[in-house]
């Protein structure tokens, strides 16, 4: 294997270290752990793949117990140190994420190939979610009750729960790290992050940014080692007490069984199949650009994405120009370009996929009525958006996770019609509606099985302050961000005092 780049040059202030070796280097004990030998899996850049970025060994047992044992032993000293003085390692991590938001918005493009500026909005998501959850360091405890006899006190306390797993999707290389690691810290846990083997960086420079905050050694360890075996090592480690995961279905239900029969807890953020459902008075310009955002916005490789657009026909061919009209604007190439609106696939088997699911659509009998041009590229996995008409709710493409910039539009006769549509799939993460019917709006929240329902904007993302999450099959478990985040990563004990 011949590596071109080292991750130090593909990512020059990133990781401005010691070694080149071109491997990954992993975080444990409060430094860059480089590993020795040669990669068994090699990153290149997604929009210039002869361009290598680093490579990768598959983690071994002894690699995992270097990385458990540094977060046990490191624990005591931050579960005794008081939340607020937690929460101030959160602060400043924020800080540092916002002086260095120029040079991770890079890294982020780079690494998975997202357009800049969904790299940046990213960035300002993962600064919102640490300065958030720093400010739960201060509210951080229980809550005190009447007793029902005389002299006696009782209350609750949270306590954190100890050494936790976070295993990390490539599609948000630094948020999703950034918004489990930050309410399992300011609780009082130590981690292991194991971020996909498609996008170690933003992890590792996530635990360095904490490092600079002033977290303690080992209380964050990241693990840049290749999938499958370092995660299932990892779950099998006598110390772990908890594991929140982002990832696919069926790996959430792998992970949960397998916890399970540990009597351990599992936080799953699964896959989605969203719809934006488009009702006969809606204002069709405004649901245009929600639908044409979520559905080729970040390559569509995101949970939340618009897969579905739900509309009824009386104004379905109406929308349908508006949609392709707006798709004819979107730019497709590398994410580091400034006015690149579409970026690649983050990998070869990705692309592959997605080609896949077109190829089982037209076979299915949905029609091809848009694809974008792409134009003049570099060797990358470009993807050109595609909007597929008179597609049946049956139909595999309107059923599976795509995971790619591919729109289904599905035709119906009424409201009624829509929302049976929209539940009609395994999958429950998030959904949107266009109307300006309030029944309508009503009847949506009530009837549509979802964690996060959206009226008259995109299917797309959150604030970080409310809870992130999906019903069915897009979750396992508490949902997260929010205050609720800090419910799966404490455990409350209840205390009874008899001062008589
Ligand atoms: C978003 O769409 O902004 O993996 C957040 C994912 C989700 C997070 C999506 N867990 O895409």
């Amino acid at each position: 294997m011949h590596m071109v780049a080292t991750p130090e040059a593909a990512h020059p202030q990133a990781v401005a270290h010691e070694d080149i070796s071109g491997l990954y280097a992993h975080f444990i004990g409060g430094r860059r752990l480089r590993p020795d030998g040669s990669p068994d899996l090699v990153r290149t850049n997604p929009a210039a793949s002869d361009e290598v970025l680093g490579g990768m060994r598959s983690a071994d047992a002894e690699l995992v117990t270097t990385a458990v044992r540094a977060a046990a032993e490191a624990w005591p000293k931050w579960r005794n140190t008081p939340a607020p003085a937690r929460g101030q390692v959160l602060l400043e991590a924020a800080r540092l994420m916002d002086k260095h938001r120029d040079e991770l918005a890079r890294l982020i493009s780079i690494e998975e190939g997202k357009a800049l500026k969904d790299s940046r909005a990213e960035v300002q998501r993962s600064i919102n979610i640490t300065e958030f959850m720093a400010g739960e360091g201060r509210r951080f405890g229980g809550y005190s009750s009447a007793s029902e006899s005389a002299a006696k006190f009782a209350f609750t306390t949270r306590q954190p729960l100890g050494v936790v797993a976070c295993i990390t999707p490539w599609n948000f290389p630094l948020a999703i790290p950034a918004w489990k690691v930050a309410p399992a810290l300011v609780s009082g846990n130590a981690v292991i992050l194991k971020p996909a083997s498609a996008t170690p960086a933003g992890g590792v420079r996530l635990a360095e940014i904490y490092h600079e905050a002033g977290l303690p050694d080992g209380i964050l360890n990241v693990l840049a080692a290749r999938g499958g075996p370092a995660a299932e090592a990892l779950l099998d480690a006598d110390e772990l007490r908890a594991v929140s995961l982002t990832g696919s279905t069926s790996t959430g239900r792998h992970v949960a069984a397998r916890l399970a029969a540990r009597g351990l807890a599992v936080q799953a953020e699964l896959g989605g199949k969203n719809a934006a459902i488009v009702l006969a008075d809606a204002d069709l310009d405004l649901a245009a650009a929600g639908i044409v955002d979520g559905a080729f916005g970040s390559t569509g490789q995101r949970c939340t994405a618009t897969s579905r657009t739900i509309v009824v026909e009386s104004v379905a061919d109406r929308l349908l120009d508006t949609v392709v009209a707006r798709a004819r604007q979107l730019t497709v190439g590398p994410g580091i370009d400034e006015h690149t609106d579409v970026g690649p696939a983050v990998t070869a088997e990705q692309r592959e996929s997605v080609l896949q699911y077109l190829e089982i659509g037209r076979q299915e009998g949905a029609e091809d009525v848009y694809t974008g041009s792409l134009g003049e590229l570099p060797r990358g996995h470009w993807l050109a958006p595609t909007v597929l008409d008179r597609v049946q709710p049956s139909m595999r493409v309107a059923r599976e996770e795509i995971f790619g910039p591919v729109l289904s539009l599905i035709r119906v006769p009424d409201a009624a019609a829509a929302f049976e549509a929209a539940n009609a799939v395994e999958y429950g993460l998030a959904a949107s509606v266009y109307t300006r019917d309030v029944r309508a709006i009503f009847e949506f929240v009530e009837k549509v099985d979802v964690g996060i329902a959206h009226v008259n904007q995109p299917t797309l993302g959150g604030e970080v302050h409310l809870p992130f999450g999906g019903v069915k099959a897009s979750g396992i478990g508490p949902h997260e961000q929010g205050r609720e985040a800090i419910d799966f990563f404490t455990k409350v004990k209840t205390v009874y005092i008899n001062y008589a």
